[in-house]
């Protein structure tokens, strides 16, 4: 899978995101020989930078975050096709002078008049970019050519603002050239979950309500909110991640198989269990939320998220949110979905846990079977990307004691190749024009369909749980798992 002729118009090229993770992974895919020779990439920003600055920050990202090794023949080759176009976003002027650049760049390097175009910005900008993109003739395709927009998260904040937003892109581009990026779906360990249960025997049979107990969902974070402050508060755990990453694993997880692996296929299921996903009524016992309070990390002591950097003292914004869902089918009924994410917590993990049901009947004395917990399979996302199952085993000696052991997959065992960064498997995906990994309009608004009731109750109820930096998140997050009997997984 090579992509073929084009030019990415990167905007935001001067935002984290593009530094941290676009830029290095245009070099990657560089790198492993993914792109097409005359392969150009214009960069946009409110910058007064010529070529030569954007190449030289380009330069440094990649040195600092690429996967791969640099090399200095392959920087060479792609720095030459990169150019820089300063601008505002609602500025026509600048939008000429885009719209210049690029066909020059399909007379000079043979781009083909195909253009993607990157908005890595926040979302206020998107109508005047979009409308610019329309005017200056850049969206309009040209006889054989293409045209595809990215997107980046948020797509919105409820179910309104996300339709509004659809309405916004869909005024100039079309569904199909529309690619919404929850770089979740980019991540081997998540393409995997369809792969583990739709490419073998031996877990379909058991995946539903006659042998599942309940599912975990985790996806907790050691680090803060660093320098977001801007983007997050307001915004929420909630918002930012479960709304698209978690209940993204959810659908993977619970979702019917597809009859092909097309990308309407996929969305198809995706759309079809998240429209059976059941926000359950009593949202006083069934969600929690928390704010991270000083603590300490790694032996350092880290300040509360009330005293970042940006962040107004009153601020009930929750750092995080854990949610128990059901989904009313036949496979799932009365299986309980938890989902959970916080930042600060004492580690990073994300991971899928299906957990079993007890032995109907257990043939040895209670105390044999003192620790002997629930089976489980464990879909490791990261870091220590792999599947564990745990299950009970007689431990040696001359009694019949039963204790839980894991039997482990890791990714770096079984597999020389490097896994490519999630970015770099969407880039690659946005140029080749394959969307399977891509959510679609119907999955946004069905997953804020989810939200919306739940943000609109922590609304009512107003403040929010503390939590310690460093800790396991806020009690009331294990108080909603004891009232059904239950406990979260060891973080
Ligand atoms: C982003 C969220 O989508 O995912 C961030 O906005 C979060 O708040 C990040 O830190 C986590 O990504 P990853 O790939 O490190 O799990």
């Amino acid at each position: 899978r090579v992509a073929g002729p084009c030019v990415l118009v990167l905007f935001g090229v001067t935002g984290d995101l593009s530094r941290k993770k676009l830029l290095p992974a245009i070099y990657d895919l560089a790198n492993r020989g993914l792109l097409p020779p005359g392969f150009s990439l214009v960069g946009f920003a409110r910058r007064d930078w010529e070529n030569e600055d954007f190449r030289q920050i380009a330069y440094e990202s990649v040195k600092a975050h690429a996967r791969t090794p640099f090399r200095e023949d392959v920087w060479t080759h792609l720095s030459e096709g990169m150019h820089f176009v300063p601008g505002e976003f609602g500025d026509p002027g600048a939008f000429d002078a885009l719209s210049m650049a690029v066909k020059e760049l399909d007379e000079s390097r043979g781009t083909g008049g195909n253009y993607a175009f990157y908005l890595s910005i926040p979302p206020k900008f998107f109508p005047q970019v979009v409308e610019q993109l329309q005017r200056s003739g850049l969206a309009d395709r040209a006889d054989g050519a293409w045209r595809r927009v990215v997107i980046e998260k948020p797509f919105g904040r409820d179910l309104k603002t996300a339709l509004e937003l659809n309405d916004t892109v869909h005024r100039v581009f079309p569904e199909e050239s529309i690619f919404r990026i929850d770089h979740y779906l980019g991540k081997e360990t998540v393409q995997n979950i369809l792969a583990l249960r739709f490419a073998n025997a031996m877990f379909e049979p058991i995946w539903n309500r006659s042998y599942i107990d309940h599912v975990q969902i985790t996806m907790a974070e050691d680090i803060g909110i660093g320098g977001r402050a801007g983007y997050y508060d307001g915004i929420g755990a909630a918002r930012d991640v479960i709304q698209n990453h978690l209940l993204q694993l959810l659908a993977l997880t619970a979702m019917e198989e597809p009859t092909s692996f097309s990308a309407q296929a996929v969305r198809l299921e995706k759309a079809k269990i998240l429209s059976s996903v059941r926000v359950p009524g009593d949202l006083t016992t069934s969600t929690a939320r928390g704010q991270y309070a000083a603590g300490w990390q790694g032996g350092v002591s880290v300040k509360g998220y009330l005293e970042e950097d940006g962040i107004p003292a009153d601020s009930r914004t929750e750092t995080y949110a854990a949610v128990k869902l059901e989904i009313d089918n036949r496979r799932w009924a009365g299986v309980p979905f938890y989902l959970r994410t916080g930042k600060r917590l004492s580690r990073r993990v994300t991971e899928v846990a299906m957990v079993f049901q007890q032995a109907p009947h257990l043939p040895f004395s209670h105390t044999d079977t003192e620790e002997l917990g629930q089976n489980a399979l464990v879909m490791r996302v990261q870091p220590d990307e792999g599947i564990t199952v745990r299950f009970g085993s007689k431990v040696p000696g001359t009694s019949m004691e039963i204790r839980d052991v894991n039997m482990d997959f890791a990714y770096g065992e079984s597999f020389t190749e490097a896994s490519p960064e999630a970015y770099e498997r969407l880039l690659l995906d946005v140029l080749i024009g394959d969307p399977p990994l891509f959510p679609r309009q119907e999955e946004v608004e069905l997953s804020w369909r989810i939200l919306d009731p739940i943000e609109e109750y922590w609304a009512s109820r107003g403040g929010v749980d503390q939590y310690t930096s460093g800790g396991y998140g806020p009690d009331s997050a294990d108080e909603l798992m004891a009232r059904d009997g239950r406990s979260w997984r060891r973080l």
